[in-house]
C-alpha cells in the first residue's frame, strides 16, 4: 500500500522472476499478530515490499549482476557477499584494534559477531556504517566498497543498511511515534494517514503498543530498543547491524527482541550482522560466526564448524559459555 506504484500492473503481485514466492511468504501474519486491525493491512503492505525489494536485490547480488568482485579470498560460495570486510586494519594510536581480519555476510544471511569486550566488535559495526574509517583494507557494502566514499555516499548507503545501537539511539527530542514517522517522511510519497499507520503498527509489531505520544525519556533501555527496530524497518532496509541487542534487557525482553530479529530475517528477507555474547541466541540465528581475538577473526564459519574446532581460543571461549548457560 505505502508508496503509489504508477503501473497498476505492479499491484497484482508477483511479478517475474525470484521475487515471486516473498509476498505471501515474506510477511506471515504471524509477523503481524500483534497489530491492530486497524494497522494489520498497512504493516503488512509495507512489509511485504520491503521483502519482495530484499529479495529482488538479494537475486541480484546473487546472480553477480551487479559489480561483480572477487571477494574475500575465503568465500565460499558464488554469491557475491552483501558486505565483506577484506584484510581490513584499524588502530587507535598505538592500539591496533583490527589487524588483517575477513569476514563475510552473503545477502539474506545473518552473521553473529562474537568476541571478549573490547575486541573491536562494536568499532567493525561502526566502519560499516561510516562513522568509523578503516585504515587500510577493503569494506565492500551492497556490492561497492565504501573506503573513501565520501558522506553524501556514505549516506546513500546508510539508507540500505541501517543500526539499531545499544540504547536506540532515538531522537530525543521527539515523540516515539514521530521517531518511527521519520524514514516514513523523508521518503515524500506517503500521505499523512499511511504514515500514521504504519509507524503505529510497526510500534505494536515490536511490543511497545500505544506509546506513540512518549519521548523516549520515558521509556525503558529494551522498550527503545524495540523502537529502534521499528525505525530501522521503518527505511525498509536491506541490511540491520544490532549491536548487542538482547543484552542489558530482562531475560524475557531479551527473549522477545531477539525472536523478533529471527522472524524479521527469515520474512524480509534481510541480510543481518548481530553482535552478541548469547550463544544460545547466535546458535539459533547465525548462517556463520565470526569470532574476534586480539585483532584477528580468529575463527570464521559456520557454528557447526565452530563448535568442532580445535583451536583452544575456541574451546576455552566455548567451555566458558557452557559455564555461564549451564542449561
Ligand atoms: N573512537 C575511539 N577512539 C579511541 N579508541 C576507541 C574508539 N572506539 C573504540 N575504541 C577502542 O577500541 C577497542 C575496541 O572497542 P569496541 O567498542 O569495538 O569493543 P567491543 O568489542 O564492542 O567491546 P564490548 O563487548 O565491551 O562492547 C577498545 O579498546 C576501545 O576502547
Ligand atoms: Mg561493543
Amino acid at each position: 500500500m505505502p508508496p503509489k506504484d504508477p503501473d497498476p500492473e505492479n499491484d497484482r503481485q508477483p511479478t517475474s522472476g525470484p521475487a515471486d514466492s516473498s509476498a505471501e511468504e515474506g510477511v506471515s501474519e504471524e509477523l503481524t499478530a500483534d497489530v491492530s486491525a486497524e494497522s494489520q493491512e498497512s504493516v503488512q503492505d509495507f512489509l511485504g515490499e520491503a521483502a519482495q525489494q530484499n529479495e529482488a536485490a538479494n537475486a541480484e547480488l546473487s546472480s553477480g549482476e551487479s559489480n561483480p568482485s572477487p571477494g574475500p579470498a575465503s568465500q565460499s560460495d558464488t554469491s557475491e557477499p552483501y558486505i565483506a570486510f577484506v584484510h581490513v586494519y584499524k588502530s587507535f594510536g598505538s592500539l591496533d584494534v583490527l589487524n588483517d581480519v575477513n569476514f563475510f555476510v552473503l545477502p539474506g544471511e545473518t552473521l553473529c559477531i562474537l568476541g571478549r569486550s573490547g575486541v573491536g566488535k562494536s568499532v567493525s559495526l561502526q566502519i560499516l556504517m561510516g562513522f568509523l574509517r578503516a585504515d587500510k583494507g577493503e569494506i565492500r557494502v551492497a556490492g561497492e566498497n565504501i573506503c573513501g566514499f565520501k558522506e553524501d555516499q556514505l549516506q546513500a548507503i546508510r539508507r540500505k543498511v541501517t543500526m539499531v545501537f545499544q540504547n536506540g539511539a532515538l531522537f530525543d527530542s521527539i515523540t516515539i511515534g514521530e521517531n518511527v514517522a521519520f524514514p516514513l517522511r523523508e521518503r515524500g510519497d506517503l500521505a499523512e494517514d499511511q504514515i500514521q499507520q504504519v509507524s503505529k503498527g510497526l510500534l505494536e509489531m515490536v511490543g511497545v503498543a500505544g506509546m506513540e505520544d512518549l519521548l523516549p525519556s520515558d521509556l525503558s533501555t529494551g522498550m527503545k530498543r524495540s523502537v529502534a527496530i521499528a525505525r530501522a524497518l521503518a527505511s525498509q532496509p536491506e541490511a540491520i547491524l544490532y549491536d548487542e541487542p538482547t543484552t542489558m534487557v530482562d531475560p524475557l525482553m531479551g527473549h522477545l527482541l531477539g525472536d523478533l530479529i529471527s522472524r524479521l530475517k527469515k520474512q524480509l528477507h534481510l541480510t543481518s550482522i548481530v553482535v552478541t555474547h548469547d550463544m544460545r541466541f547466535a546458535r539459533k540465528l547465525a548462517d556463520r560466526v565470526v569470532f574476534l581475538h586480539q585483532g584477528e577473526a580468529r575463527f570464521f564459519g559456520t557454528m557447526e564448524e565452530m563448535d568442532a574446532s580445535e583451536d583452544p581460543v575456541i574451546r576455552e571461549f566455548l567451555s566458558l559459555d557452557e559455564l555461564v548457560l549451564p542449561v
